[in-house]
């Protein structure tokens, strides 16, 4: 028998509606002047692998660091995090992060892990419940950068909202602080963020992070192109695009493209018949940014979405920060 986990599908990728409502978000961006792929279509069945994969190789250092910091630090993040709480783990992917957590010793009541790789959260998840059967294990399949939509009856008590690996990065600072300000507003004085950021750093290690000698990441961010194929019934070749990311200093992000090795088109079905996208060669679909903090910029983004008593750990060489941020303690947000 499945181990007993609860599961909120409210994001059923492949329901005829939400299909054909990412198909036209896919088919947008592609048609841009400057074409775009959203990050959030990296992450199929083999793209969520990829990306476990990528946390395993050694130039990648956000996962390993963290997970440094998390160990060096565990009693005091205990203690932040108290006693009787939800953990509420945005983008759980495998549930490693949370899974490390537990077996640390670190137990909530609850786990609430929201994923917008449904399958693969799933999967995951129910493993996860078999290590831990005492804790109470919900699933919830959703694109929470979108809407943080929580079940009715999940306590608006400690509720302590987990952020880790800098995905925070992906979004652009302004909505990064606008994401933060909703999780604000989705937990009373006894909640709390325990989040993952990635800090400035040399451009060389920040580059090789995101362009490894195996080819890992570049074979993430061409899987984006199977995955358009499958979901938009387009003809992209994937042999016709090479990986590119490099580091932008002034906007302090990486950036990540997929880049036409020659002159080329894609075509995919539309409403009057198909559309068409011609790319010269070395023209660039944009992929993802990912930004870098210094640890006062990134508190001064926690303030300024209504968060009180940040409190800050990183690893020694600098390289990653781990943050632990409360709501002011004498104002209650909306009644949840
Ligand atoms: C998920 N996110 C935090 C990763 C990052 O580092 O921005 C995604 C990634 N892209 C390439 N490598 C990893």
């Amino acid at each position: 028998m499945p181990p007993q986990i609860r599961l909120h599908q409210i994001l059923d990728w492949d329901s005829p509606q939400q299909n054909a409502h990412l198909r036209q978000e896919l088919a947008a961006g592609l048609l841009q002047p400057q074409a775009h792929i959203a990050p959030k279509f990296f992450y199929d069945k083999l793209g969520s692998r990829l990306f476990a994969a990528i946390t395993e190789l050694p130039e990648y250092y956000p996962t390993r660091t963290e997970a440094a910091i998390f160990a060096e630090h565990l009693p005091a993040i205990r203690q932040a995090l108290g006693e009787d709480f939800t953990l509420i783990d945005l983008g759980c992917g495998s549930c490693g992060k949370a899974g490390n957590f537990f077996h640390a010793g670190v137990l909530p009541s609850r786990y609430v892990a929201i994923d917008i790789s449904v399958d693969f959260m799933r999967d995951s998840l129910q493993q996860l419940k078999r290590e831990l059967p005492p804790i109470e294990m919900i699933g919830i399949g959703a694109d929470f950068t979108h809407e943080l939509d929580l079940p009715d009856d999940l306590a608006s008590e400690r509720r302590m909202f987990f952020y880790p690996g800098s995905s925070i990065g992906n979004f652009s600072p302004q909505d990064a602080g606008k994401f933060l300000q909703r999780l604000a507003d989705n937990m009373d004085a006894s909640g709390g963020l325990l989040i993952g950021v990635d800090l400035i750093k040399d451009h060389a290690l920040l580059e090789a992070a995101y362009d490894d000698s195996l080819g890992v990441t570049a074979a993430f961010n061409r899987n984006l192109l199977r995955h358009v194929n499958a979901r938009l019934d387009a003809d992209f070749d994937i042999g016709d695009w090479q990986h590119v990311a490099f580091y932008n200093a002034g906007e302090t992000r990486i950036e990540m493209y997929l880049e036409a090795r020659r002159a080329v088109s894609a075509s995919w079905p539309d409403a009057a018949g198909r559309s068409v996208r011609r790319f010269a060669a070395g023209e660039r679909i944009h992929t993802e940014n990912s930004y870098k903090y210094s640890p006062e910029r990134f508190t001064a983004l926690l303030a300024s979405a209504g968060f009180a008593n940040i409190q800050l750990w990183t690893d020694p060489r600098g390289w990653f920060a781990l943050f632990f941020a409360r709501p002011p303690q004498q104002e209650f947000k909306r009644p949840l």
